[in-house]
């Protein structure tokens, strides 16, 4: 079927009770990608939400694993560097970690400790880089708040927190913590 909107790329996703525990609702993603139209369309949206409510953006701050799928596309049309928050053990060099709890499970995040300095334009003219951190999905926020937390302590100032599926129901310790999320499907 012809993908067009985004109300076509809501229909990609696939819902999965249940997974990968009992009493949850996993959204699968990777459809989307099925169809290079609909890649176009999310990247394309979540560039247009970037701009429209964080404005101009130094960096994007994109979240392993399902996060690195939007991170350089988004970053390629913005044209500003990509940079990576990963689970802990797998980067190099000095990093900055952070243990976070999620909706069925807990992890340890990090951060290149001197990610910022990839921000050439910002440090030359003495400005602190502005970041907007982008992950797949957002349901209890557990993660999107770890990971705002290592990027100021990684020098950022964060712009908001960018998602393509925002479960706003299970959102409220992110929205406590005062970051904008902007989505483009929300369940409600
Ligand atoms: C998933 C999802 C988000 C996070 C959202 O990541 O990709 O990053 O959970 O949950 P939360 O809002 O409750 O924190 P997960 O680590 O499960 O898998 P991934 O490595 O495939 O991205
Ligand atoms: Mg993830």
């Amino acid at each position: 079927q012809p993908i067009n909107t985004l109300e076509d790329v809501r229909g990609l996703l696939a819902e999965h009770p249940d997974f990968p525990c009992p009493g949850v609702l996993f959204q699968d993603i990777f459809p989307i990608f099925h169809h290079p139209a609909a890649v176009r369309i999310v990247v394309n949206e979540l560039v247009r939400q970037i701009s429209e409510h964080f404005g101009q953006v130094d960096a994007v701050i994109a979240l392993d694993a399902r996060g690195f799928l939007f991170g350089p596309l988004v970053c390629q049309q913005l044209d500003i560097p990509f940079i990576p928050v990963r689970k802990a053990g797998k980067l190099p060099g000095t990093v900055i970690e952070r243990s976070s709890t999620k909706e069925y499970g807990a992890d340890v995040l990090a951060i290149p400790a001197g990610a910022a300095a990839a921000c050439t334009g910002a440090i030359a003219t003495g400005r602190q880089p502005r970041a907007v951190v982008l992950d797949d999905l957002l349901a209890t926020g557990g993660t999107a708040a770890a990971a705002v937390a290592l990027t100021r302590e990684a020098g950022f100032e964060v712009a908001g927190f960018a998602v393509m599926v925002l479960l706003t129901e299970l959102w409220a310790p992110l929205a406590a913590g005062k970051i904008t999320a902007a989505g483009l499907t929300e369940d409600q």
